[in-house]
């Protein structure tokens, strides 16, 4: 990583932190490895993503929600094909020890290692390219074989004899989603083509979480399971694809920072995949995929579960297994793209700041009202009334009366509040405040009863 790039990335964790976004997990006992607790404003943060996310698959008349569990039988994740093919390659460093992904140590030296390889094909790769692979911690060249690792995570959950089976937790919401399309569908609201959409916590071992909020062991996904006719896949994908672009663009993501990509190597259930990528103060990287799975689930579920999942086709009387357009967002790595996309340093009134210019309907809090002086009972009295009405329609406003003004400012615009209201001694004679615009700076003075509507708190970039 260039060292501007290092600098914004450890600007923006230090900044998630002083400020309450995110903290290590942990943290008091020294941290634990790919974990993440979010503080006051990353849970409001975490929750207006969510929200935007679901009113973009509710838009849809035949998106379905679910909320399915976290444990599952573990013939789900024989029937997924996770237990055989979900793994990533590791090897460790014979100098410091570090446990290292064998495939991105290739992509350091633009070589690559396709998903499908087998343990032997990988070390053969690896060893072919050993003289110029370098630890990426302590740069020594010294390492030992290359092993396959599975990604799914154990626990002991209903398990009380050494001899019971353990079970997994889920690598992905998807599954959930697939053993429960009959379900769904039997409630008689939906038919194909309809989508099944679920948020929800995620596990895997990941060998070398890194890079803040981008390689979590704990994370959340944002899925959406789209069944259609095989003959409809095709265009399904391409509409998904589409929409799910203009849904960043929406969010307020500077364009020139997605882009598409393609897979080359598809993973063991893909006909076709292609991701979003966002350029993260690291480089791009995959931020959601779009992946057309065919009927490979539904068919794994079928035939491991016995239960029939295949559906009549009206038209023609036939009966058939429907195909699967998925869209798969990562919540933390769109966290981590709306804090790196919104930080920016810049100059108001010939002082330095930080300022997150989030798009208000993501932005945690929307309006801060401060009383001009905090020893002045008459202001706070006045300052609190007027709080106390906007906070009933606006729930994520803030009271913020320490230090003075230009330092409140400052706060308000590290944490990317779009306006601020000031209570003056003017509003004391005339009832008006005084609102100031985070991303211009500019002051106006506006009537109290026409303040929620001064407050133009759609989109702002
Ligand atoms: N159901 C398909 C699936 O799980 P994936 O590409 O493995 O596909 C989908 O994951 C999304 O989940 C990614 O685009 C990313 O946003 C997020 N994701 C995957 N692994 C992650 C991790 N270790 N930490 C944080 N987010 C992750």
């Amino acid at each position: 990583m260039e060292k501007s790039s290092e600098d914004k990335l450890s600007k923006i964790v230090s900044l998630a932190k002083r400020r309450g976004f995110v903290y290590q997990g942990s943290e008091i006992y020294g941290g634990f490895a790919g974990t993440y607790d979010f503080g006051p404003l990353g849970v409001v943060l975490r929750r207006n993503i969510v929200d935007a996310w679901l009113r973009s698959m509710q838009m849809h008349e035949n998106i379905a929600l679910l909320d399915s569990s976290i444990f599952t039988a573990p013939r789900v994740w024989e029937a997924s094909g996770h237990v055989s093919g979900f793994n990533d390659p590791l090897v460790v460093c014979d100098s410091c020890h570090s446990k290292l992904r064998a495939d991105h140590l290739l992509k350091d030296i633009e070589v690559n290692a396709d998903e499908r390889m087998t343990e032997d094909e990988l070390n053969e790769l690896f060893d072919k390219h050993r003289d110029k692979l370098k630890c990426s911690v302590c740069g020594k060249k010294k390492f030992g074989k290359v092993v396959q690792k599975s990604l799914l995570a154990t626990s002991t959950l209903g398990s009380f004899d050494e001899n019971d089976e353990h079970v997994y937790l889920r690598g992905e919401t998807a599954q959930g989603i697939f053993i429960n399309f009959k379900n769904v569908l039997d409630t008689g609201f939906y038919s194909v083509p309809f989508g099944i959409a679920q948020v929800g916590k995620v596990f895997r071992n990941e060998i070398s979480p890194r890079q803040f909020l981008f390689r979590k062991r704990e994370f959340e996904q944002m899925e959406m399971q789209y069944f259609v006719r095989p003959q409809d896949a095709k265009e399904a994908y391409e509409m998904w694809k589409k929409e799910r672009m203009e849904y960043y663009i929406g969010l307020g993501i500077s364009q020139k920072k997605l882009r598409f990509n393609q897979h080359e190597n598809l993973v063991f259930y893909a006909k076709d995949a292609w991701d979003i990528e966002y350029e993260y103060p690291f480089g791009w990287d995959e931020l959601e995929g779009i992946h057309n799975r065919g009927d490979y689930d539904l068919r794994q579920h079928q035939k491991f579960s016995g239960v029939d999942l295949s559906v009549l086709d009206e038209k023609t009387n036939d009966r058939y297994v429907p195909n699967v357009v998925e869209t798969s967002a990562g919540l933390d790595r769109t966290f981590l793209m709306l804090l790196a996309d919104a930080y920016e340093e810049d100059e108001m009134n010939g002082e330095k700041r930080v300022v997150l210019r989030f798009s208000p309907n993501i932005a945690p809090i929307k309006v801060a009202v401060f009383p001009l002086l905090r020893n002045k009972p008459e202001l706070v009295e006045k300052a609190r009334g007027i709080y106390k009405n906007i906070k009933k329609d606006i729930p994520d406003s803030m009271w913020d009366d320490h230090g003075n003004i230009g330092k409140r400012y400052r706060r308000q615009d590290e944490i990317g509040t779009p306006y601020c209201v000031t209570v003056d001694f003017e509003t004391l004679e005339d009832n008006t405040v005084t609102v100031r615009d985070r991303d211009t700076g500019k002051q106006e003075r506006v009537a109290v009863d026409e303040l929620l509507g001064a407050l133009s708190l759609e989109k702002k970039r």
